[in-house]
């Protein structure tokens, strides 16, 4: 009987594309849903000389898989995994290989890796990214876990990841549940850079007045510089897209509420956790929170009623300066989640080698960038910077930026536009470069009202003070 090299477990979308990439590389992969439609279509799909088989049981699944099996699995996150885990761990022998593609929460990861590895089986997290056409042309890649797992999957992830500058756009992301770790921190990033492209948009257009030609040439001309990046790009085409229902562009048709999976909301939880101040993250999750409320945010624009905008005296330069903000800002964005990855990497034991976590990112993922190249280097000079705003060269970079950062959130306060990106990414800047902050007020009150002490700035050790009240 023909053994195939790779097992794909869930053919949605996401799972068949990456199968058919594999395939297209020249690796045989055998696929398995509970859905026998989806297993029909599987080969019916496949491209000739691809070797890809669909199978009817899990049983069938497993045997026709060589030893050791190397079985993906791209299921729904959460109590799918566990399911499919149920049923195929029984089945499998010493020195298989799990791998887990899916948006995983790290802390199942390492459940999983523990429990498989009672069983002498081998489980990985692996973070994929690029949605569904990334998946079958080339995604970015984050895996993690067992090294020596890692080394036999390595050659297949090679072949079918995105390439920049001929280099695939995936690397060991580190131990333990690092892949679904570093995926989770991308996943933040892109919800921030999101939140700040859709902020600048709202002031270009309810503040420039520009509609949706304008708005795509200026996306169009971003998109050309150093701003160059995948949500740049989608972005300028989706001021393109007419309605079907009406004579419309599309994007004026959609209801202002977004959706979220969770793996945003994730993000922010574990800066908390650890303590990690990432609040351009924070803020684009609650923001889609608060979009949500579209009925009491009509009510309240109804009792308050909206601002006059004052049109900006000159477009061209106005429309320069929102560029540059909105760059900067991203730049901010990417700061804060690389931050928490070099935090958690020492709280978890990592090893996170965020050079290649930048590498790999600027290919194939939702969050690539011209940008990350710039970091690369940043990191390649010194691998342990703990934020990227302290290297030599971003830091001119951000030089450059910054009056127009503060111009923008400047303009945005003014006229009322609501711009919470804009303004945590300049106030996190703002505080990260300063020297000394306020908040010794804060530790004096604590110790003022619950004795939770405080240090001083000319001598060692914890002191508290009985303070004064002036009201008696
Ligand atoms: C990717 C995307 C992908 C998915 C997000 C969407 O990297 O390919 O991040 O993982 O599209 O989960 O997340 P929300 O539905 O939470 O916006």
């Amino acid at each position: 009987m023909e053994r195939y090299s790779y097992g794909m477990v869930g053919l949605g979308v996401m799972g068949r594309n990456l199968l058919y990439n594999i395939a297209d590389n020249g690796f045989s992969i055998a696929g398995f849903d509970l859905d026998q439609e989806k297993v029909k279509e599987l080969e019916e799909g496949a491209a000739s000389g691809m070797k890809v088989r669909g199978t009817d049981t899990l049983e069938d699944f497993v045997s026709a898989l060589e030893v050791p099996r190397k079985i993906i699995l791209m299921v729904p996150a959460g109590k799918p995994v566990d399911a499919v885990l149920g049923n195929i761990t029984p089945l499998l022998t010493e020195g298989d290989i799990v791998i887990d593609a899916g948006n995983s929460y790290f802390e199942d990861t390492n459940r999983r890796v523990a429990d498989l590895a009672s069983k002498k089986l081998h489980f990985m997290g692996m973070g994929v990214s690029g949605g569904e056409k990334g998946a079958r042309t080339g995604p970015s890649i984050m895996p993690g876990g067992d090294p020596e797992a890692f080394k036999l999957l390595k050659p297949m992830l090679e072949a079918i990841a995105a390439k920049v500058d001929n280099e695939a756009c995936t690397a060991y992301m580190g131990k333990g549940s690092a892949g679904n770790y570093v995926k989770m921190v991308h996943n933040g990033i892109e919800y921030a850079i999101m939140q700040l492209i859709s902020e600048a948009y709202d002031l270009l257009k309810r503040g420039a007045g520009l509609n949706n030609d304008q708005l795509y040439q200026v996306f169009k001309e971003w998109n050309s510089g150093e701003m160059n990046s995948f949500l740049i790009e989608i972005t300028r085409d989706i001021f393109t897209q007419k309605d079907t229902f009406t004579d419309n562009y599309l994007v004026d048709q959609i209801l202002d509420k977004a959706g979220a999976k969770g793996t945003g909301k994730w993000t922010s939880e574990q800066a908390m956790e650890i303590g990690v101040s990432i609040p351009t993250i924070d803020i684009a999750v609650t923001s889609r929170i608060l979009s949500a409320y579209k009925e009491e945010r009509v009510q309240a624009s109804e009792i308050y009623s909206e601002k006059e905008i004052t049109k900006p005296e000159d477009t061209e330069q106005f429309i320069k300066e929102v560029g540059d903000a909105l760059f900067l800002s991203t730049l901010i964005s990417y700061a804060q989640g690389l931050s928490l990855l070099v935090k958690a990497s020492e709280e978890y034991g990592f090893e996170i080698p965020l050079k290649d976590v930048v590498k790999i990112w600027r290919g194939g993922c939702i969050i690539r960038s011209v940008l990350l190249e710039k970091f690369y280097s940043a990191y390649t000079q010194d691998p342990n910077l703990s934020n990227i705003l302290l290297d030599k060269e971003i830091s001119e970079l951000v030089k450059s930026k910054i009056k127009a950062l503060r111009k923008t959130a400047g303009y945005a306060v003014a006229n009322g536009i609501s711009s919470l990106g804009i303004q945590t990414a300049l106030g996190y800047f703002d505080a990260y470069t300063t020297k000394s902050l306020p908040v010794n007020l804060i530790q004096a009150q604590r110790d003022y009202f619950g004795a939770h002490t405080y240090q001083r700035i000319d001598r060692e050790g914890v002191f508290h003070t009985s303070w004064q009240s002036s009201n008696n």
